[in-house]
This record gives structure tokens, sequence and C-alpha cells, in this order.
């Protein structure tokens, strides 16, 4: 594997493996790899020639009060588990590198940005969409991967994609979880034995949520309530939202026949987690 820290050495690599005709897939982190990271890596190392991944914990998408300085930073280990996977490049920016003094630029996917976690994270996703922007002009992929974990964040990115006519495909991959159901987050790294068991309760709701729809519940309204009832069993955890939305545009909508994403996040004492579940069109 290839560790590169400048975009001039990345775009040469990149351009090597072009000459040649192989297919470029980039799958972008933040590190702290885990097992939903891999996943994406595995997806792209099955679709395209070559494979890369980017690290880099961008403070564009934190907000002032959030946990840019405590974010957990891996760097070693990650790299350990990259190469496990026959990852050829990792792109490994400093913070000039992607941000040199004097950059002013944003990319701004407006309305679809203040919805979900825009709403308690205001400027988070200029942040995402800035940085993807950046890393899709720096590495020029044929597809980029990323996890439906992140439902809001890939709505988000197809849309800039499609505004933005980048010529490229987005291929989003699966939750993975944790045996009992937890949605594998860098995050989760922050919770204490309690909070790791109160943490459930996200995911147990979206389970309740789907019963529901099993027995042939479509109203947004009763979903929600259901999911209210089953989140006063775990009074610890505040609520931040839980909403059934058009899964392109983030808006609410009052009935999941056409399809639907149901997204929840929550605070769990000191951290904020987020899941979801998407309801196939009946
Ligand atoms: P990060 O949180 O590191 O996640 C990187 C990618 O891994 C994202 O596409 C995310 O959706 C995916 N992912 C995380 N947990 C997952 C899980 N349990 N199952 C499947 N996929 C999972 O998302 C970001 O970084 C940043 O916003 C980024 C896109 C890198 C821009 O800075």
């Amino acid at each position: 594997m290839q560790i590169v820290r400048t975009i001039a050495e990345t775009r040469a690599a990149v351009a090597a493996a072009r000459a040649q005709g192989r297919t470029v897939g980039l799958v972008p982190t933040m590190g702290a790899l885990h097992e939903g990271h891999l996943s994406l890596i595995r997806a792209a190392r099955a679709a395209c020639d070559v494979v890369v991944a980017t690290i880099f914990v961008n403070p564009k998408q934190f907000g002032p009060t959030e946990d840019f300085a405590k974010y957990p930073r891996t760097f070693d280990a990650d790299c350990d588990l990259l190469r496990a996977e026959n990852v050829d490049i990792l792109f490994a920016p400093g913070l000039d590198e992607m941000y040199p003094p004097g950059a002013t630029t944003f990319v701004e996917v407006a309305e679809i940005s203040d919805r979900l976690d825009g709403v308690s994270r205001p400027g988070h996703f200029r942040g995402v969409a800035t940085v993807v922007a950046k890393l899709f002009n720096i590495v020029a992929p044929d597809r980029a991967f990323f996890g439906q974990k992140d439902a809001a964040q890939v709505a988000i990115l197809r849309r800039m994609v499609r505004d933005l006519n980048f010529p490229l495909e987005i291929v989003v991959c699966p939750i993975v979880r944790e045996q009992d159901g937890l949605a594998m987050s860098s995050r989760n790294s922050y919770l204490s034995a309690d909070d790791r068991h109160r943490a459930l309760i996200l995911s147990r709701t979206l389970r309740h949520i789907e019963q529901q729809i099993a027995t042939g519940v479509t109203s947004a309204a009763a979903l929600i309530a259901t999911g209210l009832g089953v989140l006063a069993q775990q009074p610890s955890a505040r609520l931040d939202y839980l909403r059934v939305v058009d899964p392109d545009t983030l808006a609410d909508i009052p009935d999941i026949g056409k399809g639907a994403l149901i997204a929840i996040a929550a605070w769990i004492g000191p951290t904020r987690l987020i899941d979801n579940t998407l309801i196939p069109p009946r």
C-alpha cells in the first residue's frame, strides 16, 4: 500500500493506474476504522482495479462544540487494516494540504442539508459536501463507496454528484452492526459500559417499527408513536430526531407506501449516535 500525504502525489499515483486502463474506486473515511469501513473497502476491491482509501478528520464538518479534537485517531492500526484488505493507495493529508490558508470555497447542497442531522448540526453537511467534492476532484474515481449508516450524507452526496455533474457512480453499502444490533461507529468507542448497553435503544426502536410495518401499518405518525413508546423504555436516551422521510429529499412524508427512510438520532450520555432503516416501496 502506497501512503501518500499530498494531492500531487495522489494525482500522480492515480494517473499511473489510469494510464494502464485500470478503474479506480474511492473510499473516503475519517479513520478509526471498523468493520463498517472495511465493508466499503471490500466492495471497492470487488468492483474496481485500484482502491484508494482516504483518512482525513475533516474539521469543516464539526461544529465548534463538537468532538473534532477528541475524535479517535488510530492511524497505525488503520494502516494495518487497510493493508490486510489490499488497498492500493492511502491518501492521508494534513490539514494545510486540504485547507491551505485562504481556502474560502464551500459546496452547499441547499435545503436537504438543513434536514435530519443538519438541524442539530448546522454546517455539518456543508463541510461533508465540501471535503467530498475535493476528494472527488483529487482522486477522480469511477466509483465512490459510502455507507447507508449515514443515510442523510448519502442523499446529500448523490444530489451533489447530480447537480455538479461529477462523472462517477456512488455505491451505497448496507449498515454493518455488532452482534447485538448496535450500528458500528467510530464514536462507539466513547461509550461507557452502561452507555454501550443503553445505546441498543436506537436499533431496538427501529426493529419495533419494522415489525409494525410487517403487520401492514404505513402511517408515519403511527410508526413514530410506536418508536417513541419504545424509546420511553430507556429514559436516559435523549432523542434528537425520529423521522420518516423521503430517502432522496429527506423531507417528512406522511406514509411509507412509496418507500421511506426511517432515521433516528439520540444522545446516549455525552455521545450522539445515529441509525436508520430503509423501507422499500410497497
Ligand atoms: P466516517 O464516519 O469515517 O465513515 C466513512 C464511511 O464509512 C461513510 O461512508 C460511512 O457511512 C461508512 N460507515 C460508517 N459506519 C458504517 C457502518 N456501521 N456500516 C456501513 N458503513 C459505515 O462519513 C464520514 O467518515 C465522513 O463524513 C466522510 C464521508 C469521510 C467525509 O469527511
